[in-house]
């Protein structure tokens, strides 16, 4: 059984949340989420964009996405942050997707676009910004977003205090994260915002505090990025295990 919930913020901004009673059922329910909005977009536009998110919390879901019934060719995979590391590297992003989803489904390769974050950051980052802007063509919007939560309340690479957390024009930046120690390349406000669906996939005890502070908090983006994303057409779905939402208020 899964329990909705709707939010407000203090500053009256809404968000949507559907928390599932164990990490599990948060895996499934999710993949079938991610199914459903691509055969949805196929369907109505001939075609699926997606931009994956990175860490640990999606893996799981991507291996369970690997045996949807999806016409993979009409699919388009984006990412929403590079680590500036070679694409098999431990750390990178890709290589993640690749082994958990990329490897063991029928996708044309020039359906998935990966950051170069074996590049130049500057370079990889205005690289992929073109490859975006080519990939999405007129539409110039992606179909679903996903995102997770770091603990101190980040989202794709967009940290506390970096510049591109409050980008208003480019959609694409490279920032050096003192706590990562190391580069990372992220999708912007901009055009996560823009995107016709964004998901938050948030599981854990060890979230709970910062779900509250971001979701419940008052607004201030720079110290809490996820605060940024605020989609235009229609409130953040937060997808949450019961132990990630365990300090939200329940407001059916
Ligand atoms: C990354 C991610 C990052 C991630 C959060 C949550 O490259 O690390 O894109 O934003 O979503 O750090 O990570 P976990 O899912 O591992 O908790």
């Amino acid at each position: 059984m899964s329990e909705n919930l709707r939010l407000s913020a203090p500053d009256g901004s809404l968000a949507d949340a559907t928390v599932y009673p164990d990490p599990l059922a948060l895996v499934g329910a999710a993949a079938a989420f991610v199914a459903e909005r691509a055969n949805e977009a196929i369907s109505a536009r001939g075609r699926f964009t997606i931009a994956l998110s990175g860490g640990a919390t999606p893996k799981p879901v991507y291996g369970r996405l690997a045996s949807a019934r999806l016409d993979w060719t009409r699919v388009h995979v984006f990412f929403g942050d590079e680590r500036c590391v070679p694409p098999d590297d431990p750390l990178s992003n890709y290589r993640m997707a690749k082994e958990a989803l990329l490897d063991k489904i029928a996708i044309p390769p020039a359906n998935v676009r990966r950051m170069r974050g074996e590049d130049p950051p500057d370079a990889a980052a205005r690289q992929y910004e073109q490859a975006l802007r080519e990939g999405l063509g007129e539409d110039g919007r992606l179909d679903l977003v996903l995102l997770g939560l770091g603990d101190e309340g980040h989202t794709a690479s967009l940290f506390p205090g970096l510049a591109a957390v409050t980008e208003t024009v480019r959609w694409v930046a490279a920032s050096y994260v003192e706590a990562a120690g190391r580069w990372r390349i992220s999708l912007t406000p901009p055009i996560i915002n823009a995107a016709r669906m964004v998901a938050f996939l948030v599981a854990g005890a060890g979230k709970a505090d910062v779900l509250r502070r971001v979701l419940l908090g008052p607004r201030q983006p720079v110290v809490l990025p996820a605060q940024a994303i605020r989609p235009a057409e229609r409130p953040a779905l937060w997808l949450l295990d019961a132990a990630a939402a365990a300090r939200l208020d329940r407001q059916a």
